[in-house]
């Protein structure tokens, strides 16, 4: 008799695969992912790689560039723009990317290995195994940008934004840390803002419609973005605040 187990969530994502790895992409795979992949079974670690050696660790505080010993979280990354946008922007912060798309991790590896990005760790699978494993208040920013948008009424229960993903990152936030996340579909962005209103642990950033209907400069556009502005979708950026 097989027992089903019920805590088990539901898929959140399409693909894991595309099309066959090239040699380079399978070297890729190979030879960088193990490097710089997420140990699941080993503790939480801020990798020492990305705090510029050139400062002494017992210089005072504030003398330190912004966001050293920080650590920031992408699920579904994609295509990574974002992700590479943010690790060559911000050197002294990690950036965790999770991502179960094999073609979009390899797009990142490239990106790591070319630019010799020291910053960036990836876990090729769910995003909610990370959340489970990341320490209480771990993580200083996270991302959430152009979720699968499952826009059957069907398949609704498999948005990634939903009352239990918003209590596994209210978890691993610290207090004052800033949640993105973006959609281009009206409904998920309606469900999701009820799903962060019920979470009284995060508060919305917005004091004006400026403030939702403008990406900020900080916040690079992704390629599914770019495709739902070409198709003429309104574009929604949320930012939440964890108390
Ligand atoms: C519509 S795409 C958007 C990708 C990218 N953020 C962008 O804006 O271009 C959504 C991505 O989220 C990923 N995804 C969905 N569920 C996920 C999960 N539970 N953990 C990690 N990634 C997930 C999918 O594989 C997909 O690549």
């Amino acid at each position: 008799m097989t027992i089903r187990d019920n805590t088990r969530e539901l898929r959140s994502f399409g693909r894991r695969k595309g099309r066959k790895a090239t040699p380079r992409q399978a070297a890729l795979l190979r030879d960088v992912l193990p490097r710089i992949a997420i140990d699941l079974a080993a503790p939480f670690a801020l990798s020492t790689s990305s705090v510029p050696s050139a400062v002494p660790c017992d210089s005072p505080a504030g003398s330190r560039p912004e966001g050293t010993n920080e650590a920031w979280l992408e699920i579904g990354f994609g295509g990574g723009e974002h992700l590479v946008w943010q690790a060559k922007q911000n050197p002294v912060v990690t950036l965790i990317g999770c991502e179960p798309f094999e073609d979009g991790v390899v797009k990142v590896l490239d990106a790591v290995e070319r630019d010799h990005l020291a910053n960036v760790r990836v876990h090729m699978g769910d995003a909610r195994d990370v959340l489970r494993w990341l320490p209480d208040a771990s993580i200083a920013r996270a991302f959430i940008l152009f979720p699968d948008p499952w826009p059957k009424r069907k398949h609704q229960k498999r948005r990634l934004v939903n009352a239990s993903t918003l209590a596994l990152l209210a978890r691993i936030l610290k207090p004052g840390a800033e949640l993105r996340f973006g959609t281009d579909i009206g409904d998920y962005a309606r469900s999701a803002l009820e799903a962060f209103h019920a979470e009284k642990r995060f508060c919305w950033q917005a004091e004006r419609p400026a403030d939702w209907r403008i990406r900020p400069a900080d916040w690079p556009e992704t390629r599914y973005e770019a495709k739902a502005e070409r198709e003429g979708r309104v574009r929604y950026y949320f930012r939440f605040r964890r108390l």
